[in-house]
């Protein structure tokens, strides 16, 4: 039976790039629909669970994507809502590459530290991709400080880190100044940096003075990069005996990452792969 994955993303035009990992991955067809919103998906999930019989259900599975976050979890949550009983296919969250990318940023981290009992520090750690690093961290084991230029927004991100995992170890800090900056830092072994695009976070002058530091990894792309000094192909380049990854090191676990969830949906209907589930799928590939 030929496998179908159906791509709801929350944007009015379905991301091409979500599009081209679905059949690299191996989805037989590809059903994408634009504009998808809680409000209009009901139709959608019924159409994906009332065509095959419940042993043949595994061949279907949804992916949500879309470039807001919050949209794309509203969605999951109605997705999900919709099943009952064993009317249900397999469902994977990526919305704004979020999930896989920050399981690709702690696998990267992995490979030189244990996470647990780590002390991390995530600037940017209130976006999409940042907040679920320190999320993966933390239910690793690690302490981490989630950063913002505002105490305020780390503070929520810090608070809805500890509804997903009660007893994470997760701590707001502000870095709006080069002091709190630098008060941030001390002491960590790990820094990702998952800021916006575009903008430097952390000067290679000042992580040249953080004795603890083992790895640095940056997630941003496009220039002025998040870390001075971290080259964007840097894949486990040592930099005064520090570990550095660029973000486009970080991509290809990525991609790696994302086709293997994919393919994962294929194995049982009943799966949600959201951040937890799908870092544990990273850690299979070690
Ligand atoms: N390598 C990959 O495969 C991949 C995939 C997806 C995303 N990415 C990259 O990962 C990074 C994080 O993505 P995202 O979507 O989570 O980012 P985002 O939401 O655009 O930004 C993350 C955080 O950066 C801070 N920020 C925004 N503008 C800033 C500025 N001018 N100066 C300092 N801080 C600023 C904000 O935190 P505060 O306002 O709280 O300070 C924001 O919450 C981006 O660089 C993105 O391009 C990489």
């Amino acid at each position: 039976m030929k496998t179908i994955l159906m791509q709801f993303d929350t944007d009015a035009s379905p991301s091409t790039f979500d599009r081209v990992v679905a059949v690299d991955a191996g989805a037989d067809e590809l059903f994408s629909y634009g504009g998808i919103s809680p409000e209009n998906v009901t139709g959608l999930v019924h159409g994906a669970i009332f065509t095959r019989g419940p042993k043949d259900l595994k061949h279907t599975a949804i992916f949500i994507g879309g470039s807001h976050v919050s949209a794309g979890e509203a969605l999951l949550k109605q997705v999900v809502d919709t099943f009952f009983g064993p009317m249900r296919v397999s469902v994977m969250m990526d919305s704004n590459g979020s999930n896989t990318t920050a399981a690709a940023a702690v696998l990267a981290a992995k490979k030189h530290l244990s996470l647990d009992g780590l002390s991390a520090l995530v600037l940017g750690g209130t976006g999409p991709v940042g907040h679920r690093v320190a999320q993966i961290l933390a239910s690793q084991g690690s302490t981490v400080r989630v950063a913002s230029r505002t105490k305020d927004r780390a503070e929520q991100t810090v608070a809805a880190i500890r509804t997903a995992i009660p007893k994470a170890q997760v701590v707001p800090v502000a870095t709006g100044t080069e002091a709190e900056l630098l008060a941030a830092a001390s002491g960590v072994s790990l820094i990702v940096a998952a800021g916006a695009a575009g903008v430097e976070l952390l000067s290679e002058a000042t992580w040249r003075t953080l004795t603890d530091l083992c790895v640095l990894i940056d997630l941003n792309a496009v220039p002025p990069l998040g870390l001075g000094g971290v080259q964007v192909m840097d894949k486990g380049v040592e930099r005064q005996g520090i570990f550095c990854y660029g973000a486009l090191g970080v991509g290809g676990t990525k991609m790696k990452v994302h086709k293997a969830a994919i393919a994962k949906l294929f194995e049982s209907n009943d799966q949600v792969l959201d951040t937890a589930a799908i870092y544990a799928i990273a850690e299979t590939l070690g």
